[in-house]
Order: C-alpha cells, then structure tokens, then sequence
C-alpha cells in the first residue's frame, strides 16, 4: 500500500498550532488519505526546507508566520488573490512537479467566516481595519470584493496605513485614517488585524468609534476571548468574534486547493469554540 499523501504547516513557532488537528478532521470527514504535521521551520532554513519537502513527494504546504512572504518570493505562478495579498499561505506543486504554485485563502477565509459562519454583513457596511501589516494586507481586496460603504485602514503609525492605501487605491473605497481624523467617526465592523493580541495588548482606540450593532472581530484567536474582544466588550460592543473561525475557513480553502473537495467546516468550528470557551 502507497503511504498517506503528505501534507504540512510550515510556520515559526508552530507548536500550538491546531491546523494539524483542522486538516485531520477534514480528511476523516472527506474520506480522504493524508497526513498532516506542523513542522518548526527557522527563516534561514525555509527556501531549503520548501524544496525538500516537494522533492521528497510533498504534495502541499501552509506557510504562516515568519514565512508567508518568502514564500510569495518561492511560488514559480501566484492566483490573483495572492499577487494582491503579496503573500502566500498555500503552496502546491504544479503537476511535474517542477513549479510551485501560490495561493492565498486568509482573505476567503475571513470574509466566508463573516458571511456565513458570523452572519455579518460587509456589503453598504462601514469597515474599519486597525493594523497596515501583512495580516491587514492580506484581507484589504477580498473584503473590498464585498462592497463596503466604506473601507479605513487605522494604524499607530499612521505613514504605513497611507502606503498600504496607495497599494490598494485603484479599488474603492479604501482611505488611511489618523487618530485625529477618526474621531467623530462610526463603524459597523472592527476588524483588529494588528498583532497586538499576540502580546495581550489593544491597539488605542476610543470606545465612540463602535457604531450600533458593531462586530469586533479579532484576526487572532487564544484560548477564551483576546484583549481586543474583551476590550469590545467592556465597551458596549454588540457582538465580538476572534479569528478562530477564520483559521478553520482559510484551512478549508486550502484543502480544497489540495484534494477538489470541500470540507464542511460547522462540525470542527463547534468542536474548537468549545475547546477555546468561545461561545
Ligand atoms: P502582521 O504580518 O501580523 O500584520 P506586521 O507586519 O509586523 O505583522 O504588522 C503588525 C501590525 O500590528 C502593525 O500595523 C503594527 O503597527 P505599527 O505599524 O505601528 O508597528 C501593529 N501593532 C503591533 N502591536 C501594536 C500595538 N500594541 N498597538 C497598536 N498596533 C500594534
């Protein structure tokens, strides 16, 4: 019997990722036969380490934190998405074998979790992003796609929320907006895409900009609520979300990517919202 198709996480630290228990969980549920690791793969050791894992019949890599943008650097084609993104989260060999192909499912991810998952809306809404990193780079066209009344980019230093804006300025709406000039200013969805959750931190933020009925939605996730859900919360947020749920859908985009089937994400979602005390 042939081994299992292998696939894998590429990512720095990536021990407590649950990606690996994700794609265990899609392929049980889609009857198909792979194995999936998280491998620890220091920077200086990514481009070596890609090409192993293809040349040794790896048939698709995730790629997250610190590798997504060598990675884009590393796809021979990118999708539209990913070219857009300027980073690459899924990589796939082309049939030979010779080149690799880039994708990108964060943004799908995040706006299918909104959709679907979250019943949020995005179209005619007011989104504000706070953060002009990769992870807010990342998810600026696919949420642009849905047609937002309005699209602002907040950041501590406000000059990388304006070059993000200049990346983007041929899709409308999108602005850059400074402390000074968000004030007085509401919104309908919050999106934290800085990495201030990571270190337990919330961006600064006054507690007018939570427009009625706002969601605040953390791109990152932990176990219970993040500081910025907490800090949503303690300020009349309607409702508050952590990116959990983002991570399952970009997960089953990527195995879509991989195997041609669509995995149904409610029953995993359900089973990590526990696991995490996420009601
Ligand atoms: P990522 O790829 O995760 O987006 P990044 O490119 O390093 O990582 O960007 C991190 C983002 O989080 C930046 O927008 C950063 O703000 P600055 O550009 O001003 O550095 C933001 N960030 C990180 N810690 C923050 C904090 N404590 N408060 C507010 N913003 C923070």
């Amino acid at each position: 019997m042939s081994p299992p198709d292998r696939y894998a996480l590429f990512g720095q630290p990536v021990s407590h990722s649950l990606s690996p228990r994700i794609h265990r969980q899609f392929a049980e549920q889609t009857h198909q036969e792979l194995s999936y690791e998280a491998i620890e793969v220091a920077p200086g050791q990514f481009a070596r380490s890609v090409a192993e894992f293809f040349s040794s019949g790896g048939r698709g890599l995730n790629i997250t934190l610190p590798h997504k943008l060598s990675a884009y650097a590393l796809a021979g084609r990118l999708s539209a998405r990913a070219q857009r993104a300027g980073a690459v989260n899924t990589l796939l060999a082309e049939p030979g074998g010779r080149v690799l192909f880039g994708d990108n499912t964060d943004g799908a991810g995040l706006v299918r979790d909104l959709l679907f998952n979250l019943q949020a809306r995005i179209s005619e809404q007011r989104v504000l992003i706070l953060g002009a990193g990769g992870a807010a780079r990342g998810i600026l066209a696919p949420l642009l796609d849905q047609k937002p009344r309005e699209l602002c980019i907040a950041n501590r230093s406000p000059e990388r929320a304006l070059m993000l804006t200049g990346l983007f300025a041929d899709l409308e709406p999108v602005r850059a907006a400074t402390p000074a000039e968000l004030k007085g200013t509401q919104w309908d969805l919050i999106l934290n895409a800085t990495s201030a959750s990571l270190s337990g931190e919330v961006p600064q933020l006054s507690a007018e900009l939570l427009g009625r009925g706002c969601l605040c939605y953390d791109l990152a996730y932990g176990r219970g609520p993040t500081a910025f859900m907490r800090w949503a919360q303690l300020h009349g947020a309607a409702r508050t979300a952590s990116g959990l749920g983002m991570l399952i859908e970009q997960a089953a985009e990527a195995f879509e990517i991989w195997r041609g089937v669509r995995p149904d994400t409610a029953p995993v979602r359900a089973l990590l919202m526990t696991e995490l005390g996420e009601p």
